[in-house]
């Protein structure tokens, strides 16, 4: 296993992965990614995180599943979903994101289908070996989501250290009862996101533009 990259290298050089190579990630590897994203800090130290990863014939079938789910509409989201409630400066973030993603994808505006298809490579885990599907227990409210969030990011980062990513997808979170039937989950494990990963495909990563972020005048204020 080769040596972790530098911190700051790290959260600058991560990005949201949307196209892998086939290649699995090792138990060896895996294990020390998820020992990693333990170590998150949570409310009280609760640790409110359950992770299911799918890998192999179950990855699959969940793939297949929510690709049929998609085609039937038969959306079950254990936390709702309201993109209309961006404003401002949020709003255009949001929809500067997804014109950058569509136009690295050659989709236009008025191309419903090639919308769509772009939707549902998230449903095919964007051709990763595995994914993870980051649960909360079902009493979960806003904290302890946030909870999960620096779970996430930490799960992330331990990935881009190693030269592997992925990507959070609130996409698959939008079949939440498809995901449980499917890898047997119980009914208080309620999805929030899930996150596909593994070895990133270098071809995508460099013919793909980086998201810009707004700056510290925008999100930071000081009190003194
Ligand atoms: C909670 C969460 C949910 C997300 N859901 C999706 C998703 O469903 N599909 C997708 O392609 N990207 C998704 N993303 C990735 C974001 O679009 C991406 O992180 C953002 O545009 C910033 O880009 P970067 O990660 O490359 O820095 C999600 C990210 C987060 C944190």
């Amino acid at each position: 296993m080769s040596s972790p990259a530098p911190f700051s290298e790290v959260v600058r050089d991560r990005r949201a992965i949307r196209s892998f190579l086939g290649k699995i990630v090792t138990d060896d590897v895996l294990h020390a990614v998820l020992d990693e994203a333990q170590q998150a800090p949570s409310n009280s130290n609760t640790q409110p995180w359950i992770v299911h990863i799918a890998r192999g014939a179950a990855r699959d079938r969940l793939s297949k599943a929510l690709l049929r789910a998609e085609d039937e509409e038969r959306y079950s989201l254990d936390f709702p979903y309201d993109g209309s409630v961006y404003e401002g400066a949020y709003a255009q973030r949001r929809q500067n994101q997804a014109r950058g993603l569509l136009d690295a994808l050659g989709v236009s505006r008025d191309d419903e289908t090639g919308r769509r298809l772009a939707t549902r490579c998230n449903l095919e885990f964007f051709g990763a070996p595995q994914v993870a599907l980051l649960c909360v227990p079902g009493f979960a409210g806003p904290r302890i989501t946030a909870d999960a969030g620096m779970y996430a990011q930490t799960f992330l980062l331990s990935l881009a250290a190693r030269g592997l990513g992925g990507v959070a997808q609130t996409t698959i979170g939008f079949y939440a009862d498809t995901v449980r039937e499917t890898l047997g989950l119980p009914d208080d494990h309620k999805l929030l996101f899930g996150m596909s990963f593994g070895y990133p495909d270098k071809h995508w990563t460099a013919r793909t533009p980086r998201t810009g972020r707004a700056t510290l005048v925008e999100s930071v204020r000081f009190h003194e």
